[in-house]
């Protein structure tokens, strides 16, 4: 049962260690854990479906007391699999940042669609109407909720969208730079990146294009982890805090592990443009 043999260890299952994002989220989570007297073992997944199973086994053979998870982009196409498993688990855990939509658990995430909006909404009132959009892989809830945002406010302000202007990519920085090299062939003034590490290829091979920001392409990005460390780009973004998804999942997994018989919560957190200086206005 959850109150026998406690460890007084948590688990952090996350696909990218080295994206800022997932990161600073770390570092927030275990300053609660330790906090609260828990060891947060960490463990990267490379957002591969294997590596979730293999992460989950792992921590569940060093007898975790819980379990914070952020699903790889490719489990989307294994959730039945996957919610059959979670649902085998005999610990309580809290599904972060990406969740199963109809999958029944403790779930604490931001709302995609709202940011994406947000985001786009923005580029769009600045005169913007050719946006292109680099998103994440087919499929995977982010993305479709991102996509969604971004469709909304595209028709909403009666813009016209082209299959050419939506661009998949990997959240890695290689991905942005790839998806550019195609946006450049369209007639696009604008780019909404869905999250930082793609943005940052976007800037490579811009730079590398004789291009300039905003001058020459605006850019509204997602997750605002970069901006602080940009000396030449004011960039603005899309923030999820990641101290505010850090302090909820915990409270979330710590409220479950004291009472077993709590019912699951699921917490939709707000998410917020930043404005900075990555937009040109052409009106
Ligand atoms: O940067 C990683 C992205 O993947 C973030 O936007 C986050 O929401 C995630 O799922």
């Amino acid at each position: 049962s959850l109150v026998t043999k406690r460890t007084h260890t948590f688990g952090l299952i996350m696909p990218d260690i080295e994206n800022i994002f997932f990161s600073s989220f770390a570092k927030r989570l275990e300053a609660n854990c330790r906090r609260h007297g828990y060891a947060l073992i960490i463990t990267n997944t490379d957002d591969k479906y294997a590596e979730d199973q293999e992460m989950m086994d792992l921590l569940i053979a060093r007898d975790v007391d819980g379990l914070f998870l952020i699903v790889s982009t490719e489990s989307y196409q294994y959730v039945e699999m996957m919610a059959d498993r979670l649902k085998r688990l005999n610990i309580p855990y809290v599904m972060v940042d990406r969740v199963y939509p109809e999958f029944n658990c403790n779930k604490v995430f931001f709302n995609h669609e709202m940011g994406a909006y947000l985001a786009v909404k923005h580029l769009i009132e600045q005169g913007h109407r050719k946006i292109g959009c680099i998103a994440n892989k087919l499929s995977s809830v982010n993305r479709d909720y991102r996509l969604d945002g971004y469709m909304k406010a595209m028709r909403e302000y009666g813009c016209e969208v082209h299959d050419h202007y939506i661009m998949e990519g990997n959240y890695r920085i290689h991905s942005g730079y790839h998806a550019t090299q195609e946006l450049l062939k369209t007639d696009i003034t604008a780019f909404f990146v869905c999250n930082d590490m793609m943005t940052l290829g976007v800037f490579r091979k811009l730079h590398e294009s004789g291009y300039a920001i905003p001058q020459d392409y605006s850019i509204v990005s997602y997750d605002n982890t970069i901006a602080p460390f940009l000396s030449d780009i004011k960039l603005t973004s899309i923030e999820q805090n990641v101290g505010e998804l850090g302090d909820t999942a915990f409270q979330v997994l710590f409220d479950k592990l004291n009472n077993d018989q709590l019912a699951h919560q699921e917490i939709c957190l707000l998410p917020k443009l930043i404005i900075n200086a990555s937009v040109k206005p052409i009106l």
